[in-house]
């Protein structure tokens, strides 16, 4: 068998389309390397969402170059958003590219491969995808390993929002979601084969279900359903918005156990007017409001978010006014961007006011405020029991375990007679916070002698 080393940038769908990607050319012959020197196929998996990430992605592939000189027969493929955005541009950067591929042509690998093998000349595959239904075949026969324990699957592509700082409607395209029976299927070979935890992704996941399915389903419709797959123990989605977020979805909180109480709910910014700028769709008060209805009927939840430091045009008293929010929501975690303008994005346009020293100033304050919050939620658990899923064991320390708390904490403890096994349940009781990580000693079975 041939073989394929892939890379991934960017966010959990472009981690799904890689494993996406690598399923599908399993079934072409090819086995996974993580050594690019013994590859006969390298593709990039790209990231265009700030301009730091595209960067990274170029020297990347410099390093890749010299490759192809001891192996004329390596293929290199570039896919992902940044390949979308770019499409021909990238040749002119870097002509030893072999194929560009988008994100919608994923299902199409296979074929793409095959075509840069035997034509030699580059070629674009950026063409969406038209057909209605979102629909991902399924092959009979998955890898042949254990699903990891928190698995992810898609239930919707593309996003329709168009926020004016965004590239992702431009390299996803228009949204897609994919038939309920098709999402309860997977979930239910994902539990067969050792997940116990589903994370139901999308950039828009509540998006879900407005148009174009053959069996209509509302995205609250969908939770109760997948959260009746037997075996199932954690149910979370990402990325909700805070517009499309419906009483009917904060119900299924109240009812079903298996959805854990977290939700990340991107802001973006605290302030109205940088809000309107962005074409975010709703208020400040709105989403306050959002989050009232939310901890009102279900006290125990904890909120992440993402923010956007430095939008065109935002004066101090706007920037604080996020930093405002952000104390009033107390979120336990948030991923704190400074504004980088994107190609075709409306923002681009408009003049660029906030020095870069303004912004990195600005967005080290949010850090800080940020590690505070974290600190205050994550000390909340100190002498608690959380209850730990185990993903496996830490990178730092020998014999010291790791997993997730159902608030999407990591969580280690130590397993000196590695009595625990990725996939299971143990209940930690906590003795110290570090970062957004909680430590503590499980409670596991007392050996005796
Ligand atoms: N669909 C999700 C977010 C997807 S992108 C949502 O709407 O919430 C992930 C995050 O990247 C965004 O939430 C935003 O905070 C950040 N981001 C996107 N474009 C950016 C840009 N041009 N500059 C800086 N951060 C950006
Ligand atoms: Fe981008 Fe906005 Fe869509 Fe999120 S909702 S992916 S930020 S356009
Ligand atoms: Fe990046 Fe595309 Fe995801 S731009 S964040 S990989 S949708």
């Amino acid at each position: 068998m041939k073989q394929v080393y892939l890379d991934t940038f960017g966010c959990q769908m472009n981690v799904a389309d890689t494993d996406r990607m690598e399923l599908l050319l399993f079934h072409s012959g090819y086995f996974r390397t993580h050594e690019p020197e013994n590859a006969d196929l390298i593709i990039v998996n790209t990231c265009s969402i700030r301009e730091k990430a595209e960067n990274k992605i170029y020297s990347l592939f410099g390093h890749f170059r010299p490759l192809k000189a001891k192996n004329p027969g390596l293929v290199l493929g570039m896919a992902g958003c940044l390949a979308q955005q770019e499409g021909e541009n990238i040749l002119k950067k870097a002509p030893f590219i072999d194929f560009i591929m988008g994100p919608d042509c994923v299902e199409q690998i296979s074929d793409v491969v095959q075509h840069a093998q035997t034509s030699r000349k580059p070629r674009v595959w950026t063409e969406f995808d038209r057909a209605k239904e979102y629909s991902i075949p399924d092959l009979a026969h998955p890898l042949d390993r254990p699903a990891d324990p928190s698995s992810f699957i898609n239930i919707i592509k593309g996003c329709d929002k168009f926020c004016s700082f965004c590239v992702v409607p431009f390299t996803r395209g228009r949204e897609k979601s994919r038939e309920a029976a098709e999402i309860v299927a997977e979930a239910e070979q994902l539990v067969r084969r050792g997940a116990k935890e589903i994370i139901l992704l999308g950039q828009n996941v509540n998006a879900y279900g407005k148009r174009g399915l053959i069996e209509p389903t509302e995205f609250h419709e969908l939770l109760y359903r997948v959260a009746e797959v037997p075996g199932l123990q954690r149910l979370r989605f990402t990325t909700s918005h805070p517009k499309d977020f419906t009483p009917e979805l904060v119900q299924a909180y109240q009812d079903l156990d298996v959805l854990v109480n977290h939700l990340h709910l991107p802001v973006q910014s605290g302030n109205d007017r940088i809000l309107e700028e962005m074409r975010r769709g709703h208020t400040v008060a709105e989403y306050r409001a959002l989050i009232d209805l939310v901890r009102n009927k279900v006290p125990d939840m904890s909120f992440s978010t993402d923010v956007i430091i430095g939008y065109p045009s935002e004066t101090e008293r706007e920037f604080e006014d996020t930093l405002d929010l952000m104390e009033w929501v107390g979120y336990s975690s948030s991923f704190m961007f400074q504004y980088s303008p994107r190609p075709n994005t409306p923002a681009a346009e408009i003049p660029d006011t906030v020095s870069e020293l303004e912004k990195r100033e600005r967005l080290q304050r949010t850090i800080e405020l940020q590690n505070r919050l974290t600190l205050e939620q994550g000390q909340r658990f100190i002498g608690t029991e959380v209850e730990a899923l185990v993903e496996g064991p830490a990178s730092r320390g020998k014999g010291l375990m790791r997993g997730r708390s159902p608030h999407y904490w990591s969580v280690f403890f130590p397993d000196p007679l590695k009595q625990v096994q990725p996939g299971e349940r143990v209940s930690v009781l906590v003795e110290d916070v570090r970062g957004h990580s909680l430590s503590g000693v499980a409670n596991l079975p007392a050996v005796v002698g």
